[in-house]
């Protein structure tokens, strides 16, 4: 077996995305603490537990962004080692964040959001494939960003992340502070990513309508994995949702 041979025989059996013994700080406060699990191709994994529990700083550990900070363990994403990126290498890598304020940026509108996210290199779903999935956002494609409804706003968000070259899309709370029915609204359109088969971790205070999404469960309490497992598990298990979800 040659070199070439034997590394891609490595990579085969390496997960798509896998994330090993991470441990992040802000500043002095120990946060993310040992933090492990994988995501394969095409699914979604919820990532789940109560407020504090280190699901923000779990995301923003996997972007690379600077705060908090990295100290040990590996981040991997189809081959590339993200512990040793920069925030702006990993979204080039296709790790795209949809944060929870959504970060619409004042002053453009819904298309020059979607433009700016074509900017970078290997770009994702055209404007008109955006409106196709999101028509609410083609009727207001010249409207500025940021005088959208939050529904609206969360979807451009979304939009704009499918923009770009997207490996691995992490969604922190897309349906917070939204009222139902755009729920089901956001909901049918995260179904409609999951077919596409883009990978995905959702975190989200709804963990029932998270669990029924996805393929996967992980459940943190502070800073540390409590449960892994499929998603069907945690719906079926009583004591797990009572005690870490209040479900
Ligand atoms: N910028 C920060 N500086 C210091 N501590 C922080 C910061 N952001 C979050 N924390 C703390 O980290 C812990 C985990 O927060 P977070 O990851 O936001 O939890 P979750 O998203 O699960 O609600 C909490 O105790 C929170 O107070
Ligand atoms: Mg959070």
């Amino acid at each position: 077996m040659t070199q070439e041979d034997q590394s891609e025989q490595t990579n085969k059996n390496k997960p798509f995305f896998s994330i090993k013994n991470v441990h992040s700080y802000y500043g002095e406060s120990y946060i993310v603490q040992d933090v492990s699990f994988d995501v394969e191709e095409g699914k979604i994994l919820a990532l789940l537990g109560r407020n504090g529990a280190g699901k923000t700083s779990t995301l923003r550990s996997i972007a690379r962004t600077d705060d908090p900070v990295v100290t040990a363990g590996e981040i991997w994403l189809d081959g590339q080692a993200l512990h040793n990126m920069k925030t702006h290498e990993a979204a080039l890598g296709g790790v795209q964040l949809v944060p929870e304020d959504r970060r619409i940026i004042q002053g453009l509108t819904v298309e020059e959001n979607l433009f700016l996210a074509q900017v970078a290199p290997g770009h994702g779903w055209s404007a008109e494939e955006v409106y196709e999935h999101f028509p609410r956002l083609g009727e207001r494609r010249k409207q500025d960003g940021t005088t959208l409804s939050g529904g609206e706003q969360q979807m451009l968000a979304l939009a704009r992340a499918l923009s770009r070259d997207v490996k691995l899309l992490l969604l922190d709370e897309p349906y917070e502070g939204l009222a139902p029915v755009i729920v089901q609204e956001i909901e049918k359109i995260l179904r409609e990513i999951k077919k596409l088969g883009i990978t995905t971790i959702i975190v989200e205070q709804n963990a029932v309508a998270a669990l029924k999404l996805a393929d996967h469960a992980v459940i943190l309490d502070t800073g540390e994995v409590a449960f892994s497992g499929t998603a069907k598990e945690v719906l079926e298990n009583e004591q797990l949702r009572h005690e870490y979800l209040a479900i």
